[in-house]
């Protein structure tokens, strides 16, 4: 029997701790069982224990049937300790363990239901989109691997971009929504608010100006400073007009949606600090055809079926968004 590491144990002491235990239990079981037979035991007479004024135990041995079964039971259990695992980190001699099942368990799924999901792969992702079955696979992936983050509705949450909006960091076209839950992102907003950047007021300044782009409350005086200090800290990402870099998840700045908060105390501390989000790669974990459902899915749900949500991003944006694959990048996708 082969000692693999199939166990959490930190030290080797518990494994025999284990196995000493285990084997002690079972072997006891049947010197227990033996001794008892050899007990002084005469069928007929009583032991002598006299309960509620009459009631008498006889000194019967146990009845062989029930012996046996107790003798069987422990055989049983070395019999079983031996071929599957259960002493300490001994593999059995089987070599099943939980982690194989479920690993045969899944191949098999796999082959069972790859040609459904493959069925789709040769699909384009408009036309996968529009298909009701593939949109039902599509949502339920959505539910297994993307819900805890983006939401069961793809409605997002401070940080996790809402997928449904129209409005896109990293671009919304096919190609791009699937380079995303491929290869994953990471977007990545480095901190101003320490010196030799910018000050505390300086900070305050340019958080005015930027909420001034979107039509949010803000202090002109302030947005007027700050005005002055965007264009070196923040037009290399964000663009010289405040309308982002969907190549590289630098958010538009100008279109009224926002993925953290319109408060003003959240842009500070997005400037201030800084913010580093990650939206894990997927690609490997889900393979190919389950990919592309999700792409069409999330492609689907963002491509005009939320329609009322729109036409705020494209009012803040009325020049086209250069570079953004957003409303109008996707209207052309679907040509
Ligand atoms: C652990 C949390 C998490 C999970 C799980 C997750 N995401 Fe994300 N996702 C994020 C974050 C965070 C971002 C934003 C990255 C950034 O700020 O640049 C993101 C961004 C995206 C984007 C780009 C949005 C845009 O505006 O360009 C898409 C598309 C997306 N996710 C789809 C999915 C899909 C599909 C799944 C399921 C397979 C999924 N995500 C699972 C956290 C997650
Ligand atoms: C190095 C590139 C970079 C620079 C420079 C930068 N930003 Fe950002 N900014 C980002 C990225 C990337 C994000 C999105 C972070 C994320 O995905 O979570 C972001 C997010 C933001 C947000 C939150 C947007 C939202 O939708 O909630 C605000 C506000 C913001 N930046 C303002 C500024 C201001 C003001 C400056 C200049 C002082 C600035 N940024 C400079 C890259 C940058």
């Amino acid at each position: 029997m082969d000692f693999k590491n199939t166990s959490d144990f930190v030290s080797g002491f518990w494994n025999f701790w284990v196995i000493g235990v285990s084997l002690a239990s079972i072997v006891g079981c049947g010197v227990f069982l033996l001794i008892q037979d050899k007990a002084k035991t005469s069928a007929g007479n009583t032991t002598g224990h006299v309960w509620d004024e009459t009631l008498q135990e006889y000194s019967n041995p146990l009845p062989n049937w029930w012996r046996w079964m107790f003798y069987i039971t422990v055989i049983f259990g070395l019999v079983y300790v031996v071929l599957y695992p259960g002493l300490g980190n001994m593999a059995g001699t089987f070599g099943w363990t939980m982690r194989g099942q479920y690993e045969d368990e899944m191949k098999k799924a796999e082959e069972q239901y790859a040609p459904k999901f493959n069925q789709f792969l040769k699909m384009d992702i408009v036309a996968v989109a529009a298909n009701p079955e593939a949109k039902e696979m599509g949502q339920r992936l959505f539910l297994t691997y993307c819900a805890q983050c983006h939401g069961s509705d793809a409605g997002g949450t401070a940080s996790f971009p809402n997928l449904k909006d129209g409005d896109w960091l990293w671009g919304g076209a096919p190609d791009k929504i699937k380079e995303t839950i491929v290869a994953g992102r990471t977007g990545v907003m480095t901190p101003k608010g320490t010196k030799p950047d910018m000050d505390g007021e300086q900070v305050k300044d340019v958080v005015h100006y930027v909420r001034s782009l979107s039509g949010l409350s803000s202090d002109s005086i302030r947005a007027q400073r700050g005005k002055d200090l965007y264009p070196q800290a923040c037009a290399a990402c964000h663009g010289p007009d405040g309308k982002g870099n969907a190549d590289a998840g630098y958010p538009n700045l100008t279109d009224k949606v926002w993925l953290y908060s319109s408060q003003e105390a959240s842009m500070m501390e997005t400037v201030t600090k800084g913010r580093t989000n990650q939206m894990p790669a997927f690609g490997e974990f889900l393979g190919p055809a389950k990919v592309h459902l999700l792409t069409a899915y999330v492609w689907g749900l963002g491509g005009g079926v939320k329609a009322e949500a729109k036409p705020a991003a494209a009012a803040a944006a009325p020049e086209g968004m250069s570079g953004m694959a957003g409303t109008e990048g996707m209207a052309a996708d679907k040509k």
